[in-house]
């Protein structure tokens, strides 16, 4: 019998990762017998840990923190969300072992508040804290999901002012300073997209900016989340959600880019949810 497929998740750390849970039930679902792993490698290990799992057979990786750019710049060729974005969170093998870089993040984002929380985001006043990797994955998406405006704002103002330049719209998308943001006014949408939670950093942010139909969501989900759902939730928004269901999301386009086949993301979310 031949071995099953291999895929693996690069980041550093990695230990705790859901990906092999949420691609082990994706290909349940098919009767796909694969190999799903975790692989924990640094920033100077990180390249050579790629070459060589694609070199010893693998058929797919996702790639997260803190490698996304890194697994953007080593590909040989790039999609569009990809490109636009500068980072990837998904490798495919190509033909003569050359890869290809995808990037599925906002993607993902918008089909879980959109598809899986029905809420839609066309004519919403979206603000963003944060213009890193995360934000880059996310802020085109949200303007193609038809956000009416997007203002972002980010502690080190330059680097939304870079992003904001990248996207290239002045017309929807501005830039506030941190500093201000008890005098911006209110939100529809409030998207956090800072590594804040995740490095255990709380953030100090205005009620003020939570209007009366708010949805807040942030990238990360568990601990991480907690502190700004919190907030969110205090301040009065409507729906309060963290990035658990992006997270399967992007797993779900990784895994039909993989296997050509489009999983059924609820039960696996549902699942994960519960526990
Ligand atoms: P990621 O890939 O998770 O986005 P990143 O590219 O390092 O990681 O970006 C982290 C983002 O979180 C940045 O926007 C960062 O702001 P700076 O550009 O000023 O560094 C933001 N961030 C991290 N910790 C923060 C904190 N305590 N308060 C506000 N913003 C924070």
């Amino acid at each position: 019998m031949s071995q099953p497929s291999q895929f693996a998740v690069f980041g550093h750390p990695i230990a705790h990762s859901l990906s092999p849970r949420i691609h082990e039930a994706f290909a349940r679902q098919f009767g796909i017998a694969l190999e799903y792993r975790t692989i924990d490698a640094t920033p100077a290990e990180f390249v050579a840990a790629v070459r060589g799992f694609f070199a010893a057979g693998g058929a797919g990786a996702n790639v997260t923190l803190p490698h996304k750019a890194a697994a953007f710049a080593l590909a040989d060729e790039r999609s569009a969300a990809a490109t636009r974005a500068g980072s990837a969170n998904v490798l495919t093998p190509l033909a003569d072992g050359r890869l290809a870089a995808h990037n599925t993040d906002g993607d993902g984002l918008v089909r879980d508040l959109t598809e899986r929380h029905r809420v839609d985001l066309r004519g919403h006043d979206a603000l963003m804290l944060g213009a890193g990797g995360a934000a880059r994955g996310v802020a085109w998406s949200l303007l193609d999901a038809g956000v009416q405006t997007l203002t972002i704002v980010n502690r080190t103002p330059e680097t939304a002012d870079a992003l904001a330049d990248a996207i290239g719209e002045p017309a929807r998308v501005h830039t506030r300073y941190w500093n201000d943001l008890a005098d911006l006014g209110s939100y529809d949408l409030i998207v956090n997209a800072t590594s804040a939670g995740v490095l255990g950093e709380g953030l100090k942010l205005p009620p003020s900016l939570v209007g009366a139909r708010a949805l807040c969501c942030d990238l990360a989900y568990g601990s991480a989340a907690i502190g700004f759902l919190a907030w969110a939730r205090a301040a009065g928004a409507r729906y309060a959600f963290d990035g658990l269901g992006m997270l399967v999301e992007t797993a779900a386009d990784a895994f039909e880019l993989w296997h050509g086949r489009r999983p059924d993301t609820e039960p696996v979310y549902q699942a994960l949810r519960a526990s």
